[in-house]
């Protein structure tokens, strides 16, 4: 990584503004139900604490639209984290104002102080200056940790990095990196990316740039139906982009062309009606029956992907194979997340739904990297640049 890290300064007594991703799911009580983030961040949290900084966290939760939301506190987070650190985090019920200053400015070397949501104010989401110089303000020194916000140029993520200087990334921002990057940049072959999701909208980047390194790539989900119609498919009931057929055939010349092996499902489950109670059906060829429609991969593709997993020394996976939620349509994903976990290969997964899916097999501490980031990592295997990294400061 050629940015700045944590571990280049010396942090000892110092006010560190540490950009978070809390961004945490919370029930109707407001309990968090996955505090997988926060536990994410706790590596360059304790080692900020060891070195005796004084910590100030900033994150945002939901999209509360610029305004208070107390269904979107990040109160609860603040909690959590002191049961996670065994030490009393304090909290400030705005991110800016006379509340936040005098508490930061009260911290104690060691001490921990978590702002309000960001996004309770409208000039975090504008990238506003002004509301940056004010978060800056509040410390000296600015981390950021939060890879999943790192795709948004927002007020804490990219203004105030031109008024708190170096700008370092923190350590699991770094290792987000590391992983995420040796997949886009010099990985090992074989290399198989895994693509699915509902859409091949949302997938189009992301399959161009994956087609510039990977060898094979094995397409799931709704998402293949659409690739399927457009080579002359029957696709039954199954859920279609049809203005998108065009663009599938485009993508499948291109990946003929630079010699991808794009695999598409060559058998389904199917289903006369979606729904928890809903009947399963195998349909043993690529071809969907009339009052079907496909809602995962059939055992003989999951057997020709499990192959395809096995053989690689690089694997990247986003999106699910199918309708995982419902358990009669989860058998492909579930299958793809034990292969992915039982290849000697190193293992990248991003987007909430195959990181689910990953958790949800059991086998989550068999996968190399599993990404904090949806939209992020969405972006940054999509070969974009992220402003949130791109605004820490370069090693010289
Ligand atoms: C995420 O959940 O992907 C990040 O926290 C970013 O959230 P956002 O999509 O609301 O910007």
């Amino acid at each position: 990584m050629n940015k700045l890290s944590i571990r280049d300064l010396d942090l000892g007594s110092k006010r560190i503004f540490m950009r978070v991703d809390f961004n945490v799911p919370l029930d109707d009580a407001g309990s968090i139900t996955d505090d997988t983030r926060i536990r994410a961040t706790l590596p360059t949290i304790q080692y900020a604490l060891k070195q005796g900084a004084r910590l100030i966290l900033a994150s945002h939760l939901g999209r509360p639209k610029g305004k208070p939301n107390p269904r979107m506190s990040l109160r609860p987070a603040a909690a959590r984290l002191s049961e996670m650190l065994g030490r009393p985090v304090q909290f400030a019920a705005d991110c800016v104002g006379p509340e936040a200053e005098a508490k930061a400015k009260a911290l104690k070397d060691g001490e921990v102080l978590l702002l309000e949501n960001l996004r309770f104010h409208p000039e975090e989401e504008k990238n506003d200056r002004q509301f940056a110089e004010k978060l800056a303000a509040l410390a000296e020194v600015y981390v950021n940790d939060a890879f999943g916000a790192a795709h948004r140029a927002h007020a804490s993520t990219e203004a105030i990095t031109r008024f708190l200087h170096p700008a370092v990334a923190g350590l699991l921002m770094e290792k987000e990196l590391e992983y995420l990057g040796k997949a886009v940049e010099n990985p090992a072959h074989p290399y198989v990316a895994i693509v699915g999701g509902a859409k091949v909208s949302d997938k189009i980047d992301l399959l161009k740039n994956f087609m510039k390194q990977a060898d094979t790539i094995l397409v799931g989900g709704a998402m293949a139906y659409t690739f399927l119609k457009a080579q002359g498919f029957e696709v039954g009931q199954s859920k279609v982009e049809d203005d998108k057929l065009d663009l599938a055939k485009e993508l499948l010349q291109e990946a003929g062309k630079r010699q991808v092996a794009l695999k598409l499902p060559k058998d389904h489950v199917a289903t006369p009606k979606i729904g928890p109670e809903a009947k399963a059906e195998v349909v043993a060829s690529a071809k969907i029956p009339a009052e079907l429609a496909g809602v995962d991969i059939g055992p003989a593709t999951c057997a020709e992907y499990t192959e395809a997993i096995q053989g690689a020394k690089t694997i990247v996976w986003n999106g699910p194979m199918g309708i995982f939620e419902i358990p009669q349509f989860s058998h492909g994903t579930l299958a793809v997340a034990r292969a992915v976990a039982n290849a000697s290969a190193l293992s990248v997964v991003g987007g909430g739904d195959s990181v689910a899916a990953v958790a949800k097999a059991g086998v989550a501490d068999k996968i190399s990297h599993i990404s904090t980031g949806g939209g992020a990592s969405l972006e940054f295997l999509s070969g974009m640049k992220l402003p949130g990294v791109e605004a820490l400061t370069e090693r010289q």
